[in-house]
């Protein structure tokens, strides 16, 4: 292994600069402005991958963006391992709060800036990486290794999951290797072991048939964004508890080692507001502020819009509004279930004054992955080789919704072997990765394939 982890070491700045490259490729899902850059990203992934030694590499067209894919099955009688990972990017808006322009990465302080760099360009190409620096090193792998890269993970994984389901021969493999999540903090091995779900809605209320004069019909006639804003305080106690008729039926409680784990991992409130910039936390009574992000589900308004909304004022009773609500989900929640809750609760505290269309955007479950299995054992040695640290394992409250699928439909374990940190700015201006951890996140990938093959 020596001489493979000092080839990693040796070609950080090959790395850095291939990195760029694939940075600079505007990928975002959401907008079909980008169909183009989507494409020429899962391009570049192909690429990679033939280059790092994959024997068939392919790109797969699906309805949405399209999957790249390589494999390299040379190591018959030895486990197989799917590596996951998503080419795709959030939006960049506001693009005036951006410090250097999102696809024109920079370099500074150790820290790669761009969009997509630690979501998730960055984590999956430490992969790419240590699968090269074997064939490089010795010509060959230790086991047998799959890439499944997608462009849709921003936007729901909705046709990954039918690729899945219409593959499941082709994907087989005994572990899920996937870097999209955080560690615990700067320079902690960590492993993720729960994820919450999803269920993203979107109500839209109307009430007149057009913009009415606010002095002439106010007082009358129902207000849509005045009756949504009530509806929406509706939809949480004083306690942040969730009034939706059993949306907590299917929650299920931490165990208490669980909690002990929890209690014994730092944990500054004070630092965490600070971080993100409040005066005071806020959250569901008798949580911890951890508990709260991995173990509780949520409800919140991710936007609301309707009426008048440009500079100056505007005098009106508007026509319409809409809201996008979102629930973050945990085991054993069901997206779905939850979905149909909130349609059928939501109908019956709207007023006769408005319309109601209510709208399911998409969805994904909550997991909890068992920490018993081979491939998370091999995983938390590799982690602690590279760091030379133990490992800590944690949950997470931000969702991958396709590492669901992988366990049920292809009865692998996922290792979420993620190597961000929540303060690099994913979904926000500034977005960045630090570089001692792409270059761990290389090596630790690299301890995994050779521990997992013996
Ligand atoms: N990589 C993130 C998930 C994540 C967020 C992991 C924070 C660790 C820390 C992923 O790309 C993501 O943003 N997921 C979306 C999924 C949604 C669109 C269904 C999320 O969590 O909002
Ligand atoms: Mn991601
Ligand atoms: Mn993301």
């Amino acid at each position: 292994m020596e001489d493979i982890i000092s080839y990693i070491e040796n070609n950080q700045s090959n790395y850095i600069e291939e990195l760029k490259e694939f940075l600079k490729i505007p990928s975002i899902s959401t907008s079909t402005e980008h169909k183009i850059d989507i494409e020429k990203a899962a391009e570049f992934v192909k690429d990679k991958l033939k280059i790092a030694g994959m024997s068939h590499v392919e790109i797969f067209k699906t309805e949405g963006h399209p999957l790249g894919y390589g494999e390299w099955l040379g190591a018959p009688g030895k486990p197989t391992i799917l590596i996951y990972g998503h080419y795709d990017v959030q939006p960049v808006d506001p693009i005036e709060l951006w410090n250097s322009p999102p696809f024109e990465p920079i370099v500074k302080d150790g820290k790669i800036f761009a969009r997509g760099s630690t979501d998730d360009k960055g984590q999956m190409y430490m992969h790419i990486k240590s699968v090269e620096a074997f064939f490089k090193m010795e010509g060959s792998l230790p086991l047998n290794v799959k890439f499944l890269i997608e462009g849709e993970e921003e936007i729901g994984s909705q046709n990954l999951e039918i690729f899945i389901n219409n593959n499941t021969e082709l994907l087989k493999c005994d572990a899920v290797l996937i870097s999209d999540t955080a560690l615990y903090d700067e320079g902690v091995p960590t492993l993720t072991y729960g994820l919450r779900g999803m269920t993203y809605m979107e109500v839209e209320l109307s009430g007149p048939k057009r913009d009415l004069h606010s002095g002439s019909f106010g007082g009358a006639v129902g207000n849509p964004v005045n009756i949504l804003t009530n509806l929406i305080s509706k939809l949480r106690d004083k306690n942040g508890r969730i009034t939706i008729p059993h949306f907590y039926d299917d929650v299920l409680k931490l165990t208490k080692k669980e909690k002990a784990n929890i209690t014994k991992l730092k944990f500054s409130d004070k630092k965490f507001a600070k971080e993100v910039g409040v005066a005071a936390l806020e959250g569901e009574k008798g949580y911890s502020t951890l508990e709260r992000i991995w173990a509780r589900p949520t409800l919140d308004c991710n936007g609301i819009f309707g009426g008048f909304t440009e500079k100056g004022a505007k005098t009106i009773i508007p026509s319409k509004a809409t809201a996008k609500i979102s629930m973050r989900l945990v085991s054993n929640q069901d997206s779905k279930k939850i979905a149909k809750l909130f349609t059928k609760y939501f109908k019956s505290i709207v007023p006769k004054s408005v319309k109601v269309k209510i709208s399911n955007l998409h969805g994904g479950e909550p997991v909890l992955i068992p920490l018993d299995n081979p491939a998370t054992v091999a995983a938390a040695k590799s982690m602690e080789k590279a760091f030379g640290k133990k490992i800590v394992f944690i949950r997470e409250g931000g969702s991958i919704p396709i590492v669901s699928v992988f366990s049920k439909k292809l009865k692998a374990p996922p290792i979420l072997m993620g190597l961000g940190l929540n303060s690099e700015n994913l979904h926000s201006p500034n977005e960045h990765f630090n570089l001692k951890h792409f270059q761990l996140g290389i090596k630790s990938s690299a301890y995994f394939i050779k521990e997992f093959s013996i």
